[in-house]
């Protein structure tokens, strides 16, 4: 079975939600996803056998590339889909001519920290009480790889 990329559209919102949902604590909104097509950030959906099996938003800043969600569906992860993901988003940003790729992460989630550092992420700053967390909120890891 192969992977397929395309443009996330308002017809796929539903299923992204749902997937969203079960993935965090604190997804993202039905509106969060409309107002980044709508702004015409570069949002992608990774179908597998026809259906939406992962998704990410990335945001071009001048030169930088900046992915603001990364997500595959809890019965696909584990199985080098999210990588492949990543890697479409690294070469979708190479083509647009962006020289580095930014993104943050929760020091919580090794599981995407794993993934950032074996795709040559490096860590460059911690941004203090970025996110919303069960007690309080959470600090982020910032990290950046030159394109
Ligand atoms: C993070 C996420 C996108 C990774 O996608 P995935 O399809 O599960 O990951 P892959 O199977 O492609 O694995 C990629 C790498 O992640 C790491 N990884 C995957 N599963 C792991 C596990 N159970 N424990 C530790 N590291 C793991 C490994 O480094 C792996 O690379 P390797 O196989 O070469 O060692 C996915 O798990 C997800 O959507 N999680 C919930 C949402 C989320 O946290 N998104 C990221 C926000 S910054």
């Amino acid at each position: 079975m192969s992977e397929g990329f395309r443009m996330m559209g308002f017809i796929d919102l539903d299923r992204v939600i749902e997937i969203e949902r079960r993935n965090y604590d604190f997804p993202w909104t039905r509106g969060n996803f409309a107002d980044s097509i709508e702004s015409g950030y570069c949002c992608l959906v990774m179908e597998r056998s026809g259906f939406v099996a992962g998704y990410g938003v990335m945001m071009q800043v001048l030169d930088e590339a900046h992915l603001l969600n990364l997500s595959v569906a809890v019965n696909w992860q584990g199985m080098g889909m999210g990588k492949k993901l990543l890697m479409h988003f690294i070469d979708t940003a190479k083509g647009m001519g962006m020289n580095s790729f930014h993104l943050e992460v929760r020091p919580s989630n090794s599981v995407a920290l794993n993934l950032y550092r074996r795709a040559g992420f490096s860590e460059i700053a911690v941004r203090p009480d970025y996110y919303p967390a069960e007690k309080g909120r959470e600090d982020a890891v910032l990290m950046r790889m030159d394109l």
